[in-house]
C-alpha cells in the first residue's frame, strides 16, 4: 500500500468515533483531508465541525459540512488530527502543516484526540522531525539563539521566498537537532519563553487513541 492509501485508510476508519448528532472536531492536513472526505459521507448525522486552520475549513466548506466557530461551542466529545510523529506515549510533534496553535485549542476543547497516521509516524523518542513552534516575528532571531543553547538549530520557515505568515499572522520556527526525551517538561519550558506562540510538542493535548494505518490493516492504539 502506498503513503497516501494508509492515509485514506485512517481517514476512513475515524468516521467510527464520529457521535451522530455531535459537532466534531477536525484537524489538518492530508491525512485529515482524508478524513474530511470521508466525513462527507455522513455530513447529515452531525450539525457541523469546528476546524483547526482555514485549509480544513475550505475543504469543509466545500463539501458541504458546516464550520462552527470555535467560541461557539462548549465542548467537543472528539477531535481528529494527524501527526508528524507520535511515540509509544501518544504524545505527540505536530505543526508540519502550520496549524499547530488551533490545533492545540480545538484539542483542548475536546474529550478525546483521536490521532490518524500512518505507521512512518510512530518514533521511539521525538525529534527527529524538525520540530514546528510558531512565534512572534519580533522575537524570532532571539528564540533561535534560544534553541541553539539547548542544541537545537532553528530556521525560519520559508514559502514563496518569504518568511510563512500562519493563519494566526504569525511565524513559525522549525528546530532540528533535539531529542525530546521529557515532552510535558519540554512543552512546559518552551511554551513560556517570551515570544512563542505554541511550540509543536502536544504533551499535554496527547492522543487518546492513535489509528495508525499499516500495510496489514488499521492498528488501534489507546493511551
Ligand atoms: C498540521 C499538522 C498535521 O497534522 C501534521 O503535519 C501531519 O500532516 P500529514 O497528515 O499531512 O502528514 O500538525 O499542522
Amino acid at each position: 500500500m502506498t503513503q497516501d492509501e494508509l492515509k485514506a485508510l485512517v481517514g476512513q476508519a475515524a468516521l467510527q468515533y464520529v457521535t451522530p448528532g455531535e459537532v466534531v472536531g477536525v484537524g489538518t492536513g492530508s491525512t485529515v483531508n482524508k478524513f474530511i472526505d470521508a466525513l462527507a459521507s455522513i455530513k447529515d448525522r452531525i450539525p457541523g465541525a469546528v476546524s483547526s486552520s482555514e485549509a480544513s475549513t475550505a475543504r469543509l466548506k466545500a463539501l458541504g459540512i458546516p464550520v462552527l466557530e470555535a467560541s461557539a461551542v462548549e465542548g467537543l466529545s472528539v477531535y481528529i488530527d494527524g501527526a508528524d510523529e507520535i511515540d509509544a506515549k501518544g504524545y505527540m510533534v505536530k505543526g508540519g502543516g502550520a496549524a499547530l496553535t488551533r490545533e492545540k485549542i480545538v484539542a483542548a476543547m475536546s474529550g478525546r484526540f483521536v490521532c490518524i497516521a500512518d505507521e512512518s509516524k510512530m518514533v521511539p523518542v521525538l525529534g527527529a522531525f524538525p520540530l514546528p513552534v510558531e512565534v512572534i516575528p519580533m522575537a524570532a532571531a532571539r528564540l533561535a539563539r534560544q534553541f541553539g543553547a539547548m542544541g537545537g538549530s532553528a530556521k525560519l520557515r520559508i514559502k514563496d521566498g518569504h518568511p510563512l505568515v500562519t493563519d494566526n499572522g504569525q511565524h513559525i520556527l522549525d528546530v532540528t537537532g533535539l531529542k525530546i526525551g521529557d515532552p510535558l517538561a519540554f512543552e512546559c519550558e518552551v511554551n513560556q519563553w517570551p515570544g512563542v506562540v505554541t511550540v509543536g510538542v502536544f504533551a499535554h493535548q496527547k492522543a487518546s487513541v492513535c489509528l495508525l494505518g499499516t500495510p496489514g490493516g488499521v492498528r488501534t492504539l489507546t493511551f
